[in-house]
């Protein structure tokens, strides 16, 4: 490495990753700087397409460099992604997912599945490569909530494909009942039905499983949550009381399962069922606050007509709720990855 080269990267080796906190040189983001006149150029490596932080690592990039190496007047950042590899996956079940989150809530009617959905194709618009198995088995809302109604999936080589939409590659039990119809399956057989769909569908590489849980702490959502590894679970509660103390037992769940997890979503904030309740839970728990949406009517007619607000109203109120929770959730991903990891690795599955 050149001397200037040297300099410059020392000078990055300043530069604090604000939610990993640790410099961005020893954690692997800086590659292939070049220096070309006055410009350093370089690729800086994010934990996620969806970091919320470009803005703050090119201006720290720049007060670390410009004026400080000499002879370097500018920077030129080129900016990639690559989501770590959550490592207990592969231990466990043989598919080319990077992490697989859970979306949970202490009982129906709270959003979770729109929360998942709204999470899935914002992430996937941020350009994650996203999966979004619908695992509510008994009330599988997905394929409306995406504008999936009627979706049959195909079957090649053995394995089923999943159906996408909004860049987000979706499978549901929707999928393959008849609507009309109640769903009536015991313990096992829902067990193996979701297995089924890590396991028999091709997904291609994944940076983010989302997996929508049945809701509430009872025999379902405990075994599906066990059944899979999962790298953490979001927790989405209303804000009044009632729905906070569900909520609270929810987390306890994947405390004693030893998920992490990664916070709490507060859905439907308004005049109806006040503000704050998620916030609170979050700080009695110590764990992260992802976000706060707003009781809106768009985003009930979103989910209804299969038009996640997340993409086809990101300038709404809601729409930019869930485009924060989205960034938010999706950097706290990183952390949980990382705190176990050194560096940011190196691409393992594509
Ligand atoms: N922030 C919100 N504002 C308005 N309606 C919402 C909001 N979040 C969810 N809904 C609506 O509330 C109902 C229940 O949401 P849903 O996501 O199905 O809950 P769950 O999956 O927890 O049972 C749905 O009709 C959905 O469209
Ligand atoms: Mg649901």
């Amino acid at each position: 490495m050149s001397d200037l080269n040297s300099q410059v990267m020392a000078a990055l080796s300043t530069v604090i990753e604000p939610e990993l906190h640790r410099d961005i040189v020893s954690l692997n983001m800086v590659r292939d700087l070049t220096i070309a006149g006055d410009t350093a150029k370089f690729t800086l490596v994010l934990t996620t397409p969806a970091c919320p932080l470009k803005d703050v690592f090119l201006s720290r990039c720049t007060e670390a460099v410009v004026g400080k190496v000499p002879g370097i007047h500018k920077i030129d950042i080129k900016w990639d992604a690559q989501v770590p590899t959550d490592r207990k996956i592969h231990g466990r079940l043989d598919v080319p997912m990077r992490s697989i989150v859970a979306i949970s809530s202490g009982k129906g009617g709270v959003g979770k599945s729109t929360v998942a959905t709204n999470l899935a194709v914002a992430l996937a618009e941020a350009g994650a490569r996203v999966g979004l198995i619908d695992a509510d088995i008994l009330n599988p809302n997905i394929p409306m909530m995406m504008g999936l109604g009627s979706g049959h999936p195909r079957v090649v080589n053995n394995k089923m494909l999943p159906i996408e939409a909004y860049g987000v590659k979706v499978m549901s039990t929707g999928f393959l009942i008849d609507p009309t119809k109640p769903m009536i399956m015991r313990g096992p057989m829902l067990h193996s039905a979701i297995r089924q769909f890590f396991t028999d569908v091709e997904w291609g590489n994944l940076d983010y499983m989302i997996v929508d849980l049945p809701p509430g702490t009872g025999d379902a959502p405990l075994s599906l949550a066990q059944s899979f590894p999962l790298t953490g679970a979001i927790i989405v509660t209303q804000p009044q009381e009632v729905a906070v103390s569900d909520a609270l037992r929810s987390a306890a769940m994947f405390d004693q399962l030893n998920v992490p997890v990664l916070g709490i979503v507060e859905n439907m904030a308004g005049d109806f069922f006040g503000t704050g309740g998620g916030e609170r839970l979050a700080g009695e728990r110590k764990v992260p606050f992802l976000g706060r949406i707003p009781l809106d009517a768009e985003v009930r007619k979103g989910g209804d007509f299969g038009r996640p607000v997340a993409v086809v109203a990101p300038e709404t109120p809601a729409g930019q709720a869930f485009g924060t929770m989205a960034q938010t959730v999706a950097a706290r991903i990183s952390v949980v990855m990382l705190q176990t990891a050194d560096v940011i690795p190196l691409n393992v599955i594509g």
